[in-house]
């Protein structure tokens, strides 16, 4: 009897202890309950965003997690021959380059480009774009031009922060040649970027980059380089991207995130800013110092012609080979 006494005060106390601890931590630990219960909510939202990007670039990407990315509208599917043919041609009558599509991503800012793609057979993405219309010719450095190019930087951000190493290549590049076999393999640089001009110095920061087509591997640096590029976006006074990126070089931003760059030759990466000084080694061609899509697709059409005949000639006699003036093109710079 008097056991059971005891054991009922022991249980009693007990019972107070634990009803007290109880209020006190629905009051004072709430901050960590509902920390614990935003993490939970935050990461239920991440799966379900990346699953469908997650799955694209894992059947798309080589073993080591590399691919190529180009982006598509409206406006670069459309027409008997579109950016987009000329662009798929380039791959079709290049040496070595048929197998890369393979590991070629299209990602679609609209639905007429998408369906094109999927039409093809092709990895195809479709972008999210918060209802802003991509879908018209973006003339040169319009608003619309500009936050089409913004969102395509903030897409590449999240590829790399998935893991994911990857040549962004604008779809006016004409792909000749396997660029992997040319560039770096060398693990320690973070990026390869072209040219307009090639200054003779892989590493000079005065090469005048131009971001229609870049290597960039996926680690800390890059990362934080592809943040502090979309930093830029609200106030970066109506530049572009591929500006913004320049000014971020120059301003000593690359040197503190440690980023190590390396800049393309003009022989191997070229464009109409910038002739390949030989056509045996060239290894891609892009419609750069152009302002209207038909004008590319015109002086771009003459450049597979120029190809077709350069793998005609044998040997030493590339040397005699030209290539053709990048006519349309440079008209329309003459108007502004
Ligand atoms: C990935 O593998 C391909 C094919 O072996 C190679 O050409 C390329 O350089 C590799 N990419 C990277 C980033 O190592
Ligand atoms: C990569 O580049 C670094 C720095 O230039 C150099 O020290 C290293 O030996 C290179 N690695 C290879 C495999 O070439
Ligand atoms: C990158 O940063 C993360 C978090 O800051 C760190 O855990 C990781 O080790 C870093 N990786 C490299 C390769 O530096
Ligand atoms: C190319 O080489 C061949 C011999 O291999 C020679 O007969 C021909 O003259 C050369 N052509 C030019 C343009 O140098």
């Amino acid at each position: 009897m008097k056991n059971r006494a005891f054991d009922f005060t022991v249980l009693s106390f007990l019972f107070i202890g634990l009803l007290f601890i109880f209020i006190y931590s629905s009051s004072s630990l709430q901050p960590l309950f509902s920390f614990r219960k935003s993490l939970t909510s935050n990461t239920f939202n991440m799966t379900m965003q990346t699953d469908e990007l997650d799955e694209v670039l894992a059947e798309t990407s080589m073993k080591n997690k590399t691919l190529i990315i180009a982006m598509v509208n409206k406006a670069y599917v459309e027409g008997d021959k579109s950016m987009f043919d000329l662009f798929m041609d380039g791959f079709w009558y290049g040496d070595g380059t048929q197998a890369l599509i393979d590991h070629l991503l299209i990602v679609a800012s609209d639905q007429v480009s998408y369906r094109r793609c999927k039409f093809l057979r092709l990895h195809c993405y479709k972008l999210e774009t918060d209802g802003v219309d991509f879908e018209g010719e973006r003339l040169y450095l319009s608003d619309d031009f500009i936050k089409m190019m913004w969102r395509r930087t903030l897409f590449l951000g999240d590829v790399l922060k998935r893991g994911y190493n990857f040549i962004f290549t604008d779809t006016d590049v004409l792909w000749f040649r396997n660029p992997f076999t040319v560039l770096s393999p060398n693990e320690t640089i973070d990026l390869q970027i072209s040219t307009d001009s090639f200054k003779g110095d892989e590493l000079a920061k005065s090469n005048h980059i131009n971001t229609g087509f870049y290597m960039v591997r996926s680690n800390n640096r890059t990362i934080a380089m592809l943040d502090s590029w979309y930093a830029r976006k609200d106030n970066s006074g109506g530049k572009k991207e591929q500006d913004v990126l320049a000014m971020l070089m120059t301003n000593g931003v690359f040197r503190r995130l440690g980023l190590r760059v390396s800049f393309l030759d003009t022989i191997y990466f070229s464009g109409f800013c910038e002739n390949s000084r030989d056509v045996g080694v060239v290894v891609t061609v892009h419609a750069n110092c152009c302002r209207s899509i038909s004008a590319k697709a015109t002086d771009l059409m003459a450049v597979i012609h120029d190809w077709k005949r350069a793998k005609g000639l044998s040997g030493n006699e590339t040397s005699t080979f030209r290539w053709s003036e990048h006519v349309a093109c440079r008209n329309t710079l003459k108007n502004i």
